[in-house]
């Protein structure tokens, strides 16, 4: 049968990767590389440098393809979401019966941990329920973006006796300040935090976490909002893309 790996492989840092990682790559055939299509991708660059840093064989293969666009739907943000997971589906189940043979081993190489805000599982289980294509999958955890956010800052995800939720920048858009006691948020284009930049809760913000262009600002909202904004407008204009973390923080 053939079998499909989702590898985590961090959030950005090469060396955070496991050892379960690191052998669930050296017994993979064939890796299938998403491209987003970015004109400096870095972020393709950083999965084929962890194939050389951590394959000790040459008999493996990369696929490029370009990852199709998600259209926004006028209609709805799931519909819109639901037609570009069909695209993906198709063009999993292509690549998997083109370039997997009868007992080899495919790998997608997920940033950070394949249970967190990504879809390729997501694709996977339908792939397998259009039925076309037959195989085993396994998934191998990654350190996430959450992780790496708040090893950088030195801080636990958690105070005592505290919940802890992770959301994205649309759904931070839904909340009251009295509803936020430690919130993640995550897949922010929009700045979101300026919503709450006169209360006075904390932000523990980073970007590019991990790789040699980290970022942090740490503070009241209040007092480092604006030169968030600031700061990240003049790098995503630079780079051509950003990814930010953050975890708003109700005060002690
Ligand atoms: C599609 S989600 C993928 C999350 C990933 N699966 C994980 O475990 O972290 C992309 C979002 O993750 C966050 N992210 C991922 N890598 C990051 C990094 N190196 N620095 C800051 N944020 C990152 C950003 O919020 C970004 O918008």
């Amino acid at each position: 049968m053939k079998k499909i790996l989702l590898i985590g492989i961090g959030a950005g840092h090469p060396e955070q990767i496991t050892v379960q990682a690191v052998n669930a790559l050296n017994r993979t055939d064939v890796f299938f590389l998403l491209d987003k299509g970015y004109a400096n991708d870095d972020l393709l660059r950083l999965r084929t440098d962890i194939c050389e840093r951590y394959i000790t064989h040459d008999d493996y293969r990369i696929v490029q393809v370009l990852d199709p666009k998600r259209l926004g739907n006028p209609q709805s943000y799931e519909a819109g979401i639901e037609a570009w997971h069909e695209q993906r589906a198709v063009l999993f189940e292509q690549l998997i019966a083109d370039e997997v043979g009868e007992g080899e081993v495919g790998g997608f190489l997920v940033w950070g941990d394949p249970s967190l805000y990504d879809s390729t599982l997501r694709i996977l289980d339908r792939v397998l329920a259009r039925g076309a294509q037959l195989f085993d999958y396994q998934v191998i955890p990654g350190i996430t973006s959450v992780q790496a956010l708040v090893a950088q800052h030195r801080i636990p995800l958690n105070r005592i006796g505290e919940p802890i939720q992770i959301t994205t920048g649309r759904r931070l858009a839904e909340c009251r300040e009295d509803q936020i006691t430690n919130v993640v948020v995550m897949l922010d284009a929009n700045c979101g935090f300026e919503a709450f930049a006169e209360t006075d809760l904390h932000i523990y913000w980073g970007a590019y976490l991990g790789t040699p262009d980290e970022i942090l600002i740490a503070g009241k909202l209040k007092d480092v909002s604006a030169e968030i904004q600031r700061v990240r407008e003049t790098v995503r204009r630079e780079k051509g893309w950003i990814m930010d973390t953050y975890l708003l923080r109700k005060p002690d």
